[in-house]
């Protein structure tokens, strides 16, 4: 599944899935010779950006996908390196300054857990920034499930079930002892050609499972059948606007 991840697509779409990149790398305070992890760091563009504007002395990006660690490698400089490694099971060797994820922890199950190890990895004085959709109630996300059941892979997305409400992250920190914090959702409005530019940004996200599940020609009809999906709850109106809900969270130990 982990190689179904299209770092051309995720690319077509950068200006999109830049700004809450942008805007979880504000929430951080700056510190000298910061030690930093970026979990699911992708094409390791957000890293390098988040590695040169702390200054940091050390900065990790770690994922599973061999295409976007591709993509990431060459990107490597002074502190600033890529590893292949799972969310689910990473560790760090040494205490951290910073732990940021953008768009990633969605896809990795047990949040309260997730957040208390992550919590462990923290120097004293240390920060979390972390950004997860929470659309999961978007037709983006109610049709690609109800497909899943016509296609018979069930429904292959659980960011819905796995990601919690914005008050329910703001009480584990607080549970954690991280009592110094900023939660909310945002919604991010882009305004997309067509309907078709709405299917593409989620080819290469939401429905990389049922890509790799269905094969290319399943996926094609299930394509079809998505975009379709789409036009019945939100019409073809061109640009098409779609807003997108994302909890952004930032603590500090
Ligand atoms: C939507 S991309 C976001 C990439 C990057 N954080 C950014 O903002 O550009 C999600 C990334 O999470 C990675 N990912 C998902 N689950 C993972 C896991 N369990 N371990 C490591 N990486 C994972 C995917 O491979 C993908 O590169």
């Amino acid at each position: 599944m982990t190689d179904a991840w299209n770092p051309e697509l995720n690319e077509r779409f950068k200006q999109e899935r830049a700004q809450p990149a942008q805007d979880l790398i504000a929430l951080v305070q700056a510190r000298p010779g910061m030690r930093v992890v970026d979990l699911g760091c992708g094409t390791g563009e957000v890293t390098a950006e988040l590695h040169a504007h702390l200054h940091a002395a050390s900065t990790v990006g770690i994922d599973w996908s061999r295409a976007m660690l591709e993509q990431a490698k060459p990107r490597a400089a002074k502190g600033l390196r890529f590893a292949d490694d799972d969310i689910a099971s990473f560790a760090p060797d040494e205490p951290l300054d910073l732990v940021y994820s953008n768009a990633a922890l969605q896809w990795v199950e047990n949040h309260p857990a997730l957040l208390a190890r992550i919590h462990g990895w923290l120097a004293e004085g240390g920060q979390i920034a972390i950004q997860v959709p929470c659309a999961d109630r978007h037709p983006t996300h109610t049709v690609a499930g109800e497909l899943g059941e016509k296609y018979g892979t069930g429904s292959l997305y659980h960011g819905g079930r796995r990601v919690l409400s914005a008050e329910a992250y703001a009480e584990q920190l607080f549970k954690l002892g991280l009592r110094e914090q900023r939660v909310f959702t945002r919604i991010y409005g882009h305004l997309l050609p067509d309907i078709d530019a709405l299917v593409t940004f989620f080819s290469s996200t939401l429905l990389n499972p049922y890509k790799a599940a269905l094969g290319d020609e399943r996926f094609e009809a299930f394509l079809h059948d998505y975009r379709a999906g789409l036009v019945r709850h939100m019409g073809e109106s061109k640009p098409l606007f779609f807003p997108m809900a994302r909890t952004l969270m930032w603590a500090r130990l």
